[in-house]
């Protein structure tokens, strides 16, 4: 699908089926925030896969406005440095990356930015350094 077509279908979705997202799929995805570039080419950024039931559930308690990651066949915690002020931007952009490079596969996903930032650092390691910006969660549907 050519990019255009991909931006201008792409929904933020909440709900997801049970269906596996293959693991070549979600590499691409991953692939996908790596590339992103970020303010000074800093680079200073975590990206963590979350695909067990068990983690997702925890990311999902972990949150306050996307509770609904928890049906997700998986998700990414983008982690960034909090100086410069840019770190949002860099956040933003990882994740629209991933969610039109999973949408262009047929995965469909959503974002959300409201977490709890103590607990989810300590429940995913996230170094001192860095700061839980946002997640996606992503699952598979059949694209019309
Ligand atoms: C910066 C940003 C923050 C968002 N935060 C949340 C959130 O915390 N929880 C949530 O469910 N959706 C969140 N969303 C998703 C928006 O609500 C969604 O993009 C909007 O409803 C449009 O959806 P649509 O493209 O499917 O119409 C966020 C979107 C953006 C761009």
């Amino acid at each position: 699908m050519e990019t255009y077509k991909t931006i201008l279908s792409k929904l933020d979705v909440r709900q997801f089926d049970s269906k596996k997202v293959p693991a070549e799929v979600k590499l691409k995805v991953l692939e996908a925030a790596r590339a992103s570039g970020t303010g000074n080419n800093r680079q200073e950024w975590r990206f963590i896969l979350v695909q067990e039931k068990e983690t997702l559930k925890k990311l999902a308690e972990d949150s306050t406005s996307g509770g609904w990651v928890v049906s997700a066949n998986f998700a990414v915690i983008v982690a960034a440095a909090p100086t410069p002020s840019f770190h949002l931007i860099d956040a933003g952009r990882a994740v629209q990356n991933m969610e039109l490079a999973a949408w262009e596969q047929g995965v469909i996903s959503g974002i959300y930015t409201g977490v709890k930032d103590e607990e989810m650092s300590k429940d995913f390691a996230i170094p001192s350094t860095l700061k839980p910006s946002t997640s996606m969660g992503t699952s598979s549907i059949l694209r019309s």
